[in-house]
Order: structure tokens, then sequence, then C-alpha cells
């Protein structure tokens, strides 16, 4: 489905970001992997290479502006080209009622969730406008169109990470980039696994989720390859939970 093209996935070292790297590699894709964590987005690459999936680890930190133009840069000199992007970083942390949110932890979550995906788009968009079309796709969550109670600023994130792909998205629909939103909901990975530890809490994740169970990166990678593909060309602008039901109840 993605043969011949470049992909980047940023956050490639865990979760969702790895699942979706496998994915693309699967389908045919050279892919960029990348991570603030060298070590595990490493570890990505060696499953890919393991897969014969041709690709190249790049370090970034996306919260810095300066990263992200660097990682573009760096897809651009080694293929050439970049056409589909995944802008999955993201970090939660813990909880606190809104006007007791420390400040540094507010910032924080800013920058990564949301500055990241913005700071990631203004260098991929301009590499994409040279081949004249190019998919992208921003990971949000379920917290990008409802509240939870005790982590205002992963909310507010998640919901500028929605706002953000629908205003990117009209400013290059008609020059061929198409920019989407994915909505996870609770998802097993490392970024939840401490709170999965607790027998109460994760049957409490459960039962929010109709369809009984919580979600696996594999399930969200399928989406995230899909919406990537031409076979999602008339699809732009969009925000896709994928969430067991969680938004429906
Ligand atoms: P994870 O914690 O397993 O993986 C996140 C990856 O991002 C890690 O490899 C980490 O090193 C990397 N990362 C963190 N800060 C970074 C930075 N500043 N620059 C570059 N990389 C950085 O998390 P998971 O669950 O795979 O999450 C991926 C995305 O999915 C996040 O945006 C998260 O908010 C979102 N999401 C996750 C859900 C879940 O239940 N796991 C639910 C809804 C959304």
């Amino acid at each position: 489905m993605l043969a011949n093209t470049v992909a980047l996935v940023t956050g490639a070292g865990s979760g969702i970001g790895r699942a979706v790297a496998l994915a693309y590699g699967r389908e045919g894709a050279k892919v960029v992997v990348s991570d603030l964590n060298e070590a595990s987005g490493k570890e990505t690459m060696s499953l890919l290479q393991e897969a014969g999936v041709d690709g190249c680890f790049v370090r970034a930190d996306v919260s810095e502006p300066d990263d992200c133009q660097r990682l573009t840069d760096a897809a651009l000199s080694q293929y050439g080209q970049l056409n589909i992007a995944c802008n999955n970083a993201g970090i939660a942390r813990s909880s606190s009622p809104t006007a007791q949110t420390d400040l540094d932890c507010w910032r924080q979550v800013i920058d990564v969730n949301l500055s990241g995906v913005f700071y990631c788009l203004r260098a991929q968009i301009p590499a994409m406008l040279r081949h004249g079309s190019g998919s992208i796709v921003n990971i949000a969550s379920i917290l990008g169109s409802v509240g939870q109670a005790g982590v205002a600023p992963y909310v507010a994130s998640k919901h500028g990470v929605v706002g953000l792909t629908q205003a990117a998205s009209l400013d290059y629909a008609a020059q061929g980039i198409r920019v989407n939103a994915v909505g996870p909901g609770f998802i097993e990975t490392p970024l939840i696994a401490h709170r999965l530890q607790d027998e109460p809490t994760r049957r409490d994740l459960i039962s929010r989720h109709p369809i009984g169970r919580l979600g696996q990166a594999e399930e969200v990678a399928e989406l995230v390859v899909w919406l990537s593909s031409p076979k999602a060309s008339f699809v732009t602008g969009s925000y896709y939970p994928i969430d067991g039901g969680y938004l429906s109840r």
C-alpha cells in the first residue's frame, strides 16, 4: 500500500509509534524512525531491519523546533523525499485539578504534545510541497474531543492537536497535502502501564470502553496506515476516534 514512499514517525521508540513504524515498513515504505530516547528508537530500527525494511534512526526532541527541522532534513538527505509523517510523540503527566496544575507540567505537556506537532508540521509541509503531495497523521486522543478531570494540560494539548490538524488541512488541501488526526481510547502501552498495575484502576479504564477491553497499539497503527495511504485520498481535516466505543457512551 505504501511502496515507493518515505514515511517518518516521531515517538517511534515505543507503543503506538513503534507499531506505526513497523506497519509502515510492512506496507513497503522506507521508514525514518525518530524518538527522544535513542536506545528505544534504535530498538525499533533493529526490528525494522530484521523485517527487511529500509530505514534510519534520527534522534529528535519534538519540543525543539530545530530538532524537527533537522529530522525532516535528514529524511530528505537520506531518501530525497518525504511523503508521509505520523506525528505521534506525546507525554502524559500525573493528575491534579486545573488550578493546582504545576506550571512546569503545563508547559512540558503543551510543548511536547501540541507545539511538537506544530514544529513538525512546519518542517514537513514545505518538504511535501516540493513533491506536490503528502499525507500527515497527527496522534491526538479521545481527550481531543471530550474532557477528563485532573489532566487539563493533556486535554488542552490534544484538543489543540485536533484544531491544528483542521487548520493545516484547510491551508494545504488544494496543494495535495492531507492532514488528519486519530483519537485513540486507552491503549496498552508504556504510557499508561503504571496505571494498569493497579487492578481496580485497570478495571475502571476497561469499563469506559463498551467493547470490553483496552486497545492495542497495532490496532491504532492499522488506521494510521490507511489514513496515510492513497486509499484515504478524499480524507482530510478529519478526526478519527479509535476507542472501542468510548465516545459513544
Ligand atoms: P509511549 O510512552 O509508549 O511512547 C511515546 C514515545 O514518545 C516514547 O518512545 C518517548 O520516548 C517519545 N517521546 C516523549 N517525549 C518526546 C519528545 N519530546 N520528543 C520525541 N519523542 C518523545 O506512548 P504511547 O501510548 O505510544 O503514545 C503515543 C501517542 O499516543 C501520544 O501522543 C499519546 O498522547 C497518544 N495516546 C496514547 C493513548 C494511550 O492510552 N496509550 C491514548 C490516546 C492517545
